[in-house]
């Protein structure tokens, strides 16, 4: 959510800034801004709308040299997508520009205060307060900006990013970090700083995570950070193990699609060195202790949207496997009902960003009850990882498009080699059924390339639905987060009513919404794994077809049982119930991600929404 460059070295800044912030679009799209410090002077150039809107405006009204420079993509909270509410904000004497990501909770205090001392704000947006306490401090602290950035943010309440330029001091770019991401790129007579290393791997793969209430300096020649007292205090540096053509369509139209694609590689990277020769787990880089995990006596998931799905999947085979009980919750309820969460806990919190403030809050709450925290997390050197006991990486790549594909089949696959993990650790499974598990999970790269293979009739019945008003997805078992996620994934790109239900449910309410040809996507259970379920589903689309319900069923290939029920059949290969998720998933996203084009919507950057969302 809102996406911060900053920039200071010898190159031109504004070149580098605005393709960090192309790579950071993802994150906020409403509006973009650029400052630049030149001949004593700061120069501002924001405009509404896309990013693409800001370039036309640097066309026509360029900007001039300079070798400092901040810029901002916006998800508007405070105030609408608007000229004056994008960022960088300036002082009332254009001294200091800023921009931020987060929310000021304290703003409309500090408004008042500084309406009463005459201070006049253009913006209605709570990061300009900041810009205007910046450069009343300034003078206080001796011209020191980074003192000044800590003495304002000692003020403020909420979650926060902020990157400030002096104009009096060119070579400089000072920020501060709470709650909201902020990584340093570390360069040759330059420097780097982003919410996401996507916006600089073009340049350093050498990186700096920075902690809480932190600020940071950056020179060309140097950096260095404090906490808000002022005390010095050092960075964990990382490398990042992607370049940037990863963070690229490569050939693709659509980052969604490129990322459909890098499903296969995806799982496999998810799974590599996590399996000895022997065949047994190994989850070293978790440091979760075996004793610990031999003494919880319940798992608690904590995720979001697509996050909270995986975590869903999961809980029916860590359930299976380790027989703990296995809660998931969506994060932004946890906290706020007081759950019954301790050190007998573990509380596993799945983010694709792993930035979240939901997840993030969530993950803390569990904390300070004494629970034993894990990550699962695609982003190395982000937040949650950093603030979890233990965790485990997806190394899906970088996810671009907004709607998640990829990170969700790796979290799947994270979560159940932890599941396996407690079965093997806690003794509940036998050596020779985590073996065969291993080689079913082993299995997924090839079976979710097959599907790949097959996915055109699922494109013509997306672009023959476009015009429906309402798709229902139905599922039983793991089945039901598919269907959450298919509808999830519909609503997200389509802009269409979509809902996903347990196919048994239905006939307690959801089915008064059938109507004469209503698509309904039906995931159908194995008839090979447990009959029983088959037997169920084709009771409930028996029920919705008697009222008109258009069927598509996503069923395995060779189920014959199914042909007579189906108006359409989508065939994925046949794989055990638990790791039927991983291929039935796949020609959902493919569905939504063709209908959103069908009906002409942007599909990697859909309206209002953000790839990672660090507000509560
Ligand atoms: C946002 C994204 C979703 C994502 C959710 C959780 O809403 O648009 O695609 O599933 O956040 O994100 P996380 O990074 O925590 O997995």
């Amino acid at each position: 959510m809102c996406g911060i460059v900053g920039y200071v070295g010898q190159k031109q800044a504004l070149e580098i800034v605005v393709a960090g912030l192309r790579r950071l679009e993802y994150r906020g799209y409403d509006s973009a801004g650029v400052a630049v410090i030149s001949d004593g002077q700061l120069e501002v150039r924001k405009k509404a709308g896309k990013l693409a809107n800001l370039e036309g405006l640097l066309g026509s009204d360029p900007l001039p040299d300079s070798t400092t420079g901040i810029g901002h993509t916006r998800w508007a909270t405070h105030g609408g997508p608007t000229d004056d509410n994008a960022h960088p904000h300036v002082s009332e004497d254009v001294s200091i520009a800023v921009v931020h990501n987060g929310i000021i909770e304290n703003f409309a205090e500090l408004k008042d205060e500084l309406a009463t001392a005459g201070v006049h704000l253009t913006s209605e947006t709570d990061t300009e307060v900041a810009a205007h306490l910046l450069a009343r401090e300034v003078p206080l602290a001796d011209g020191d900006l980074p003192e000044a950035m800590r003495r304002v943010c000692r003020r403020l309440e909420g979650a926060f990013t902020l990157v400030a330029l002096d104009r009096t001091q060119p070579d400089l770019v000072v920020a501060a970090r709470r709650n909201s991401p902020l990584v340093v790129g570390v360069g040759e007579g330059e420097n780097f700083l982003a919410s996401d290393v996507a916006a600089f791997v073009d340049h350093t793969r050498e990186a700096l995570e920075l902690g809480q209430d932190q600020v940071v300096v950056l020179t060309p020649d140097s950096i260095t950070i404090t906490d808000f007292a002022g005390e010095p205090v050092e960075a964990t540096p990382f490398t990042v193990d992607w370049d940037a053509s990863a963070a690229e369509k490569g050939g693709y139209d659509l980052f969604m699609l490129k990322e459909i694609a890098e499903q296969p590689k995806a799982v496999a990277d998810a799974l590599r060195g996590r399996i000895s020769k022997d065949h047994r787990i190994q989850l070293d880089e978790t440091s979760l202790d075996e004793a610990v995990l031999r003494d919880i006596s319940k798992v608690v998931v904590v995720a979001c949207g697509t996050a909270a799905h995986a975590g869903l999947v999961a809980k029916y085979a860590i359930e299976h496997w380790t027989r703990l009980p296995v809660e998931v919750e969506l994060a932004s309820e946890f906290r706020y009902r007081d759950p019954i969460v301790g050190p007998d806990s573990l509380v596993i919190a799945i983010s694709q960003s792993g930035e979240t403030m939901d997840t993030l809050m969530a993950l803390r709450h569990a904390k300070a009850q004494g629970a034993r925290t894990l990550a699962i997390c695609n982003t190395v050197g982000s937040t949650i990882p950093r603030e979890s006991d233990a965790v485990l990486y997806t190394y899906a790549g970088p996810e671009i498009a907004v709607a998640s594909t990829k990170a969700f089949l790796t979290q799947i696959i994270a979560a159940y080699l932890v599941g396996l993990y407690l079965g093997q650790v806690r003794g509940t499974m036998f050596e020779d059924e985590i073996r065969r598990i291993l080689g079913e999970l082993d299995d997924m790269p090839s079976k979710v390339d097959l599907v790949l293979d097959t996915t055109e009739h699922v494109r013509e019945l997306a672009r023959e639905l476009a015009d429906s008003t309402s798709v229902l997805f139905l599922g039983r078992h793991v089945g039901y987060p598919v269907a959450l996620e298919g509808a999830l994934k519909l609503k997200e790109l389509a802009y269409m009513h979509a809902e996903g239900f347990p196919a048994g449910e239905l006939k307690h309410g959801p089915i008064a919404l059938i109507e004469d040809g209503v698509p309904v996507i039906v995931i159908v259970p194995s008839p090979q794994g447990r009959a029983v379920l088959h037997d169920k589903i084709v009771s409930n689309i028996q029920e919705v077809r008697a009222r008109g319900a258009l069927i598509i069923a996503i069923a395995e290939e060779g189920d014959e049982a199914i042909v007579p029920y189906a108006d359409h059949i989508v065939r994925v290969p046949a794989v055990p119930t638990l790791m039927q998720p991983l291929v039935s998933t796949v020609p959902l996203q493919v569905f939504a991600c063709e209908m959103a084009t069908a009906k002409g919507h942007d599909v990697d950057q859909p309206r209002n929404l953000a790839k990672s969302v660090t507000v509560e």
